[in-house]
């Protein structure tokens, strides 16, 4: 009998732990569609059918295949993996969801944090079958930013709410699954960029160094005065959530091209030198370039 209550003490004890557990656990994708079922924006496009469009566009929307260098940078990666004694890596099967997330995938596809390492090994074998419809079916989208990365001082904020977009502000959201909006002061601070356009990252068994412009932008711009966001620059002045893409041969906007860089060119003919007489006339050009963006060019 003593040992009846003791069983029931403790079946309730436990049934009260589990109700403190504040969220419940989301299961893990077990395959490529169920990740990307996991973050699906279709619905996203009846509402903000501009901003979709113009994602669309950026290479966020494919940022496993990136710019012509990615797929080649990735597929090399693996090839090393597998090359390194202490990798773990023997061959692409052997990829985990741990490998990808210390070097690569940490910026170019953070959301495999949510996935078993059956769906790590399904995309490293895409890429060493250079399968890009598989690689095209996970990207960084709105729930990556607006959900997955929305939040960068969790201990303070907690973490990103399974239900919630969040934006520039409170109040409800008429989407059917993410049917809340929350302020969160990360999306208008170029913090909330860095997350991704910073390195190297020396903190990790694999050093990666592949994007270091963040760095550039606070020791640099910021000291010399700059005071604009990267959202400015990037998002509100020009073209939106396509944010100009440098390396993208289908989408460059001239606009930007332009605004990065003043070159101003003086150059006069003719000058004699007195020191060596007998050589031919000189040009002497002077170039003077500025550079307007908010960071060093070109990066990585
Ligand atoms: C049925 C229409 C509808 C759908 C579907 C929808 N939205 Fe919205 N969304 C709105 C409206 C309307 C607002 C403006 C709400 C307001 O101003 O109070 C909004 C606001 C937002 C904001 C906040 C903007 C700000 O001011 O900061 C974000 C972010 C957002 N939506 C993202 C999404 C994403 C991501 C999806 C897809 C998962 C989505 N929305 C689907 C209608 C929709
Ligand atoms: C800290 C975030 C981060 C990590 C980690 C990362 N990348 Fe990138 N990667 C970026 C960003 C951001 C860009 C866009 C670079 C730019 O234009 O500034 C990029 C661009 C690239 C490009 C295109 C470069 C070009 O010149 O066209 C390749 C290739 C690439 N990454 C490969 C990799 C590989 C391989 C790994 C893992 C070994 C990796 N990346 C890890 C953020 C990252
Ligand atoms: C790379 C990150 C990123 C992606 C991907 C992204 N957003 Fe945004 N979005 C932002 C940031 C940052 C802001 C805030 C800009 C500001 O106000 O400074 C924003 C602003 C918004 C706004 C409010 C401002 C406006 O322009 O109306 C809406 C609505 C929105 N996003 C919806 C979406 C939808 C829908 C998608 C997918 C099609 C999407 N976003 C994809 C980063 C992103
Ligand atoms: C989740 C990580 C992530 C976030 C957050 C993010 N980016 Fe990116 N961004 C990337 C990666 C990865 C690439 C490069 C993909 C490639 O080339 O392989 C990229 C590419 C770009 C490019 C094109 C670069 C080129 O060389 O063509 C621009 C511009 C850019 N991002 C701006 C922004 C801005 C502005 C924000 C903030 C509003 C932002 N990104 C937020 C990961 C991110
Ligand atoms: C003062 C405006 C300004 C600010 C602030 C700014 N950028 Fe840029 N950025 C530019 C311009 C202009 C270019 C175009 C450079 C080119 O065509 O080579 C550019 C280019 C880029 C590129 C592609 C560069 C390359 O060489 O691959 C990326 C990625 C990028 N910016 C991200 C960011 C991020 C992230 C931030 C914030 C940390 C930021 N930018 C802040 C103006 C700005």
């Amino acid at each position: 009998m003593r040992f009846l209550k003791l069983f029931v003490v403790f079946v309730f004890m436990s049934i009260s732990l589990s109700a403190f557990a504040s969220q419940p656990e989301v299961k893990k994708a077990k395959t490529v569609d169920e990740l990307a079922a996991m973050y699906d924006v279709s619905s996203c496009k009846q509402c903000h059918a501009k901003i979709f469009e113009e994602w669309e566009k950026s290479i966020h929307s494919r940022s496993l295949i990136g710019s012509p260098r990615t797929v080649g940078g990735i597929q090399g990666a693996i090839k090393n993996w597998i090359s390194f004694k202490h990798s773990g890596v023997k061959e692409a099967k052997d990829i985990t969801v741990d490998h990808w997330k210390t070097a690569c995938f940490k910026c170019h596809l953070p959301q495999i944090e949510d996935a078993t390492d059956e769906v790590a090994a399904q995309i490293a074998e895409a890429y060493v079958k250079n399968d890009r419809a598989t690689l095209a079916k996970v990207n960084i989208n709105c729930l990556v930013c607006h959900n997955k990365m929305a939040v960068t001082h969790q201990w303070r904020d907690g973490k990103p709410e399974r239900d919630t977009v969040y934006g520039t502000k409170d109040g409800t959201h008429m989407d059917k699954m993410y049917k809340n909006l929350k302020k969160s002061s990360t999306m208008t601070a170029s913090v909330m960029c860095g997350q991704c356009h910073q390195g190297p990252l020396i903190d990790r068994p694999a050093t990666t160094q592949c994007s270091t412009l963040f760095g550039s932008y606070l020791n640099a711009y910021l000291p010399n005065g700059g005071n604009k966001t990267c959202q400015e620059c990037h998002m509100k002045e020009v073209d939106g959530h396509a944010m100009f893409s440098f390396r993208d041969r289908n989408y460059s906007d001239p606009a930007m091209v332009k605004r990065a860089l003043d070159v101003e060119v003086d150059a006069k003919k003719g000058y004699k030198s007195i020191e060596l007489p007998n050589l031919p006339p000189a040009a002497k050009v002077i170039v003077k370039i500025t550079n307007n963006a908010g960071h060093r060019i070109p990066d990585g």
